[in-house]
């Protein structure tokens, strides 16, 4: 069963991840870019473990797979001969007034009553504006008929291009207006109510212009997957690597798609991150390494903290299936916002290689030593986003619990469940007070010691329990406190011994400092 969506929850986890450094709206201070995002000092370390750990479990960990890093820019040919240029688009509808566009597949049925303005007249120069179709705005059921008036004067001045006052748009006179009611309709933009216009086709690859002119010859794309470049370099990294089928072709890298909606935060973008492996195999086995390969992706969902029972394997349809696929599942999370898609793995059959060997010229076969056979391999193709992975890891990791204050006193706790394995800090070292020398010197010893192995955090400032605090809503799995038995003034058999305290339980055990690096190693490897 699908989990209802929860928007609550949602808007506090972007809160957390602005207020701690997670995620930023790209441009910020000028007021955003819609669909773009800036990692801050806790996301770009959370999302470079989720790389790491994929590069190691995907090329590092295997005898079969290698990796290779293309280039953004390629040759406008290979968007040709991928089917991009011409096919690479969604079904948009545009409101006939503003021009925001939205996907037709996105539109959901709206009641209301639907206002029909036949025209306006600005106070000030008496101009008229007169509309050549009428202008037509829903209003929602409960909405006041005055927000879609005011509407429609923005509207007007839109229409009438040209720039008013926000005061004179307020006292325009709309001339003719009438309203029926509408019921479960889909020709309203969601946002604007303007009436929409027919469904047309728009590309999502981002066009530019490689060199000094601007013309037909120079265009190319910016890469909306980064898939093709892999394709493109099959020979070469066969030759290169010599390895027989079955073997597999890793690259993580950035991709670039105009969606017409970004939403849900990160979760749709326009620039965003892939991590794809292209697995070569005899078209015999196709079938085979598709569910080789589905079982592997979610292993490594689990392995970095979404339980089994939160990811669902979709198995798309004949009619959704890309035409030249002959299977595909879809791996979905229930983010708070719905069910979405994580991760897409697909059987591409030979098609993107046969399409290239075709446009190209150039031969993509495979030479089989044994039989003495050459053919063009089939591909599975898992392929996952970092942003949407790394999204996926904040919300199923964000928990509040109650936990007690300085007095003893139970208050409310964010702790953010990252696995060890992935938290962008992995251990903070705490120095009981921060006016006994002694103390902060050991501390210092011991992030010293673990600064090789990972990622350390070292925090004097506040009351012991806001450090804790702090550090539980960044995610960090573990602290480590000096205190006044590290330097044995009571005991001697406790010299050189810390508290490692665990984020989830809370309970803490009494280490050798020099056993430290070794035991946590241990917990986030
Ligand atoms: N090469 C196959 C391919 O690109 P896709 O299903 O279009 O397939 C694969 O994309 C994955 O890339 C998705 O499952 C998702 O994780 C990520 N992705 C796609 N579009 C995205 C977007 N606009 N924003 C963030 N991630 C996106």
């Amino acid at each position: 069963m699908t989990k209802p969506s929860d928007p609550q929850r949602m808007e506090k986890i972007v809160s957390l991840c602005k207020r701690r450094g997670f995620i930023f709206q790209s441009s910020e201070i000028y007021g955003g870019l819609n669909g773009s995002w800036d990692y801050g000092p806790l996301g770009v370390e959370l999302k470079r473990n989720v790389k790491n750990y994929w590069w190691r479990v995907m090329v590092h960990e295997r005898d079969d797979v290698v990796g290779m890093d293309g280039s953004i820019l390629m040759n406008r040919a290979v968007w040709k001969a991928s089917g991009h240029e011409d096919t690479f688009s969604d079904l948009m509808r545009e409101c006939t007034y503003t021009h925001k566009r939205v996907r037709a597949d996105q539109i959901l049925p709206q009641s209301g009553i639907e206002f029909s303005f036949t025209g306006a007249e600005s106070p000030r120069d008496k101009t008229r504006c007169e509309f050549s179709v009428p202008l037509v705005i829903l209003c929602r059921k409960g909405e006041h008929p005055d927000s879609v008036r005011r509407i429609a004067r923005e509207c007007f001045a839109t229409v009438a291009s040209r720039k008013l006052e926000p005061d004179e748009i307020k006292s325009l006179t709309l001339l003719g207006e009438q309203s029926r009611q509408i019921e479960n309709s889909c020709d309203y933009h969601p946002e604007t109510g303007g009436l929409l216009s027919d469904a047309r086709s728009f590309n999502l690859m981002f066009k530019t212009y490689v060199g000094a002119t601007e013309d037909e010859s120079s265009i190319t794309y910016l890469r909306p997957e980064t898939a093709q470049s892999i394709f493109v370099q099959f020979k070469n990294v066969l030759e290169v690597s010599r390895k027989k089928l079955p073997f597999g072709i890793a690259q993580v890298g950035k991709a670039f798609r105009n969606e017409i909606n970004p939403r849900n935060f990160t979760f749709r973008s326009r620039e965003f991150e892939q991590m794809e492996l292209e697995y070569f195999c005899r078209a015999e086995e196709g079938m085979k390494w598709l569910d080789y390969w589905l079982e592997e992706r979610l292993k490594f969902y689990e392995n970095i903290g979404i339980p089994r029972a939160q990811l669902h394997v979709k198995t798309v349809s004949d009619e959704e299936r890309a035409f030249y696929s002959k299977g595909t599942y879809d791996i979905e999370y229930d983010f708070p916002f719905g069910r979405q898609e994580l991760e897409g793995v697909a059987y591409r059959t030979d098609y993107d290689l046969s399409q290239h060997q075709k446009a190209s010229g150039k031969s993509l076969e495979y030479f089989d030593e044994e039989t003495k056979q050459k053919f063009i391999p089939h591909v599975v193709e898992p392929s996952a986003g970092v942003d949407r992975t790394v999204l996926a890891l904040i919300c199923e990791a964000y928990s509040e619990d109650e936990a007690p204050d300085e007095k003893g006193k139970m208050e409310t706790r964010i702790v953010v469940r990252f696995h060890p394995r992935i938290a962008p800090i992995k251990c903070a070292v705490f120095p009981l007070l921060k006016n006994k020398e002694m103390l902060v010197t050991k501390a210092k010893e011991i992030v010293a010691l673990l600064r090789p192995h990972m990622n350390v955090f070292y925090d004097e400032s506040g009351a012991i329990g806001r450090r804790y605090r702090r550090q539980d809503e960044i995610g960090t799995p573990f602290g480590v406190t000096v205190d006044f038995e590290t330097l044995s003034e009571k005991d001697q058999q406790l010299r050189d011994t810390v508290t490692l305290r665990d984020r989830d339980s809370m309970k803490q055990e009494r280490l050798l400092i020099k056993d430290l690096p070794r035991i946590l190693l241990l917990r986030i490897s």
